[in-house]
């Protein structure tokens, strides 16, 4: 018999954290990969290693890399056990490999507004930066992921015409991502925007095993549009314990979908998520005490006071 699934990417310690002012200590970064794990998280995305002056937050990407238990991980990275690090650039990549970085994931916008903002170029000049990345990870048998993102609006530029998520995610996959993954970076989708974009690109070719959802809260839409794209057929979506997330470069926008309510939804439809959720919602009430948060994930929040 064969049961329904779905894969889940842990972003809570790089997007979860990455807008987040006062300094998390290492130590508790580290302790939150350690805990995550410990879950049955199978994914789950440890730091990215980008300009120190774009998100300080990260800038001990390398300290949480070199840590021991980080590193055992890394050393482990196999049987469908993945830990990738986001990078912008062949000088992310250097540093994630030399860490011993087995799979990285690169990212573009569909729009131009959010890519001035977030990686300083065009969004050609994206693609172009991103296809050099993933073209020398691959040849250095390091895994790519990519994201694209804005997919449905720029938080300068206004809505996003399909055709440019299209082009964006063609041209990821074309470098070489063995997946990409749609972020709604600013979080104004809804399950009609999802639905008109996912069958879109399935009719222009774009194969949905080889596409994630990444549905930011902003206007409380992701949990609804995680299921829509789910009944579409996707079957990988990136989420943030205790809907921790953001990105500076996208004002206002709110963390990513909870990865408790996440896994609670699946769970209740009898679809597996590998997820031990009484222990998931221990870590989301964790950091969120721990980094003195609001924990912004109800499934979490009502478990974790029972
Ligand atoms: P730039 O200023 O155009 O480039 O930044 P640069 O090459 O001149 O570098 C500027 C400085 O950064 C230099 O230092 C470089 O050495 C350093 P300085 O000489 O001035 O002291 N630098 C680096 N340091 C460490 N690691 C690196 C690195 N590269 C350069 N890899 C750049 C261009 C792309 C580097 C910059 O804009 C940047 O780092 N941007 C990243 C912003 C970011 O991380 N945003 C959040 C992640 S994306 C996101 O959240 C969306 C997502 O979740 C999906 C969704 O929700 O839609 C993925
Ligand atoms: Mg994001």
């Amino acid at each position: 018999i064969q049961t329904a699934h779905v894969r889940i990417v842990e972003v809570g310690p790089r997007d979860g954290l990455q807008n987040i002012c006062d300094q998390v200590p290492t130590s508790t970064k580290v302790e939150l990969i350690r805990r995550l794990r410990e879950t049955g998280l199978r994914t789950i995305e440890l730091t990215s290693v980008v300009s120190p002056r774009a998100i300080p937050q990260l800038a001990d990407c390398r300290e949480v890399m070199d840590h021991a238990l980080v590193k055992t991980l890394l050393q482990n990275e196999t049987g469908g056990l993945r830990f990738p690090v986001l990078v912008p650039n062949v000088k992310g990549l250097d540093i994630a490999m030399k860490c011993g970085v087995k799979e990285i994931a690169v990212f573009i916008s569909a729009t131009e507004g959010f890519s001035k903002a977030n990686i300083n170029c065009s969004v050609e000049d994206g693609i172009a930066r991103a296809s050099d990345v993933a073209g020398l990870a691959t040849k250095a048998g390091v895994a790519v992921r990519g994201y694209v993102s804005c997919i449905f609006a720029d938080p300068y530029d206004g809505p996003t015409p399909e055709g440019a998520v299209l082009h964006c995610t063609r041209s990821l996959l074309d470098a070489g991502c063995y997946e990409v993954s749609l972020g709604d970076t600013t979080g104004i989708g809804s399950p009609s925007n999802v639905h008109s974009l996912i069958k879109y690109l399935i009719s222009n070719g774009i194969p949905l095993e080889k596409l994630a959802g990444h549905f930011h809260d902003t206007y409380g839409q992701a949990v609804a549009n995680v299921w829509e794209a789910y009944t579409c057929g996707m079957r990988v979506f990136d989420s943030s314990v205790g809907g921790l997330g953001g990105c500076p470069f996208a004002p206002g926008a709110k963390g990513n979908v909870a990865s408790e309510d996440l896994v609670y939804m699946f769970h209740n439809a009898g679809i597996h998520t590998g997820v031990d959720l009484p222990k998931l919602v221990e870590v989301g009430d964790w950091i969120s005490r721990t980094l003195s948060m609001t924990n912004s994930s109800r499934a979490g929040t009502a478990l974790s006071v029972k």
